[in-house]
């Protein structure tokens, strides 16, 4: 008895030199970002009006709505919290949020984290304080204060991209301006999810993971209305293969919940967003949810479809004018396939397990209405309501 608890205090010791000694390497992106990060952002409905207070309820929601349980993590600031730097050059909070440091131990108390949002160039989006020339200070601070994912804007420097000499000088300038916040995130020693973003210019998807990276935004800002989701949403055909555990393709943040789509359009936004292992990041107030988005939102079948630990997004398998069939290859074996009607009528559609890649006969599973649909091996033909998705487990 003696002996195995020495023992086991010794293995123990290991294992904790072992962490420490890749921890005094740096935390590789792989660590950060094994699968998708999963939170909340506050631009998609606050905009500029987010306060701390806000925050904090949002995390509150997070909470006991279940979807810190249903994997949940980030409470992520957007534009509009900063304010001016002090004699030394310092940023500083704005008066809508009196102590970051004391906002971030609240959403830490709750299992949860804090993102914060800045811009390479002199002013964010919004017009508020940028991070350039100022990047390893920045960095330094949010690490203080307990930040742990940056959502890094381009906005702000594309003043002087259009100023470079030549579309390859401007190029590099954005490089280079990503890594150097790449660096001064890794020197604080923290671990910080790194979010590109700069609106796919120039297919960042080719070079993102390569500046530090965890995510890129592929596109330009969703909206909460269908048809610009899904110009989003069904335009990243073909970007799979970029998207890897540590680094992923971004097409912006949720839109379930914000009111301009109805609950089928919402069902297929999430879906795509699962089938694409896009960052499932929500946006819109946790406070005020009705059943239905909560039930969107914590699905956990779809979320385990976005974070299977295979980390392989999906792609478009076919297309049949505004029907459009989805496959995404799972770590059991499995593929999660989503059957998309784009049409505002109801159209039926005959998905054909061979193309998707099944020699033998299959079991199916209808994920939206969790059964289990038995064993076919010919297709499977189904109505697809408007605007809406059959989204099934194949193996
Ligand atoms: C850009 C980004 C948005 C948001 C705003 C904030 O438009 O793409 O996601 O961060 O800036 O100003």
């Amino acid at each position: 008895m003696r002996l195995r608890s020495w023992w086991n205090t010794a293995v123990e010791a290991m294992a904790f030199a072992a962490i420490l000694v890749v921890g005094a390497k740096g935390v590789s992106a792989q660590t950060i970002a094994a699968t998708p990060p999963m939170g909340w952002n506050s631009w998609n409905h606050f905009h500029r009006n987010i306060d701390d207070k806000t925050v904090r309820a949002q995390a509150d929601a997070m909470v006991s709505s279940g979807m810190r349980d249903a994997g949940y993590v980030y409470v992520n600031i957007d534009d509009t919290w900063e304010g001016q730097r002090d004699s030394q050059g310092n940023i500083q909070t704005n008066s809508k949020f009196p102590d970051m440091k004391a906002l971030a131990d609240y959403v830490h108390s709750k299992g949860l984290k804090l993102g914060i949002y800045s811009s390479p160039g002199d002013k964010t989006c919004a017009g508020y304080e940028g991070s350039l020339g100022h990047e390893a200070q920045d960095a330094a601070t949010y690490a203080a204060w307990g930040i742990d994912y940056l959502k890094y804007d381009l906005c702000g420097l594309r003043t002087q991209l259009k100023a470079a000499s030549a579309p390859e000088a401007a190029h590099q300038m954005m490089v280079d301006a990503y890594i150097k916040m790449r660096d001064a995130l890794r020197k604080t020693g923290r671990p910080i999810v790194y979010s590109l973003c700069q609106y796919g210019n120039d297919a960042v998807w080719r070079w993102g993971a390569d500046v530090g990276g965890n995510l890129w935004r592929t596109t330009g800002d969703i909206t909460d209305k269908y048809d610009r989701m899904t110009e989003i949403g069904f335009g990243q055909a073909g970007l799979a293969r970029y998207a890897a555990p540590g680094h992923w393709n971004d097409p912006d943040m949720l839109e379930v919940g914000n009111g301009g789509m109805n609950p089928e359009e919402y069902r297929q936004h999430m879906s795509l967003w699962a089938i694409l292992a896009a960052p499932l990041l929500a946006g819109n107030d946790l406070t005020t949810m009705a059943p239905e988005t909560v039930a969107i939102l914590t699905n956990r079948e779809v979320i385990a479809i976005d974070q299977d630990s295979l980390g392989k997004q999906g792609d478009r398998v076919t297309a049949e004018g505004p029907l459009e069939i989805w496959a995404k290859p799972l770590a059991d074996g499995s593929k999660a396939v989503g059957v998309f009607n784009r049409h505002a009528t109801s159209l039926s559609i005959a998905v054909d397990f061979k193309q998707l890649g099944f020699r033998k006969s299959v079991q199916v599973r209808d994920i939206w209405q969790a059964k289990d649909l038995g064993t076919m091996s010919n297709a499977y033909v189904v109505p697809v309501p408007p605007h809406g998705v059959i989204l099934l487990r194949v193996k």
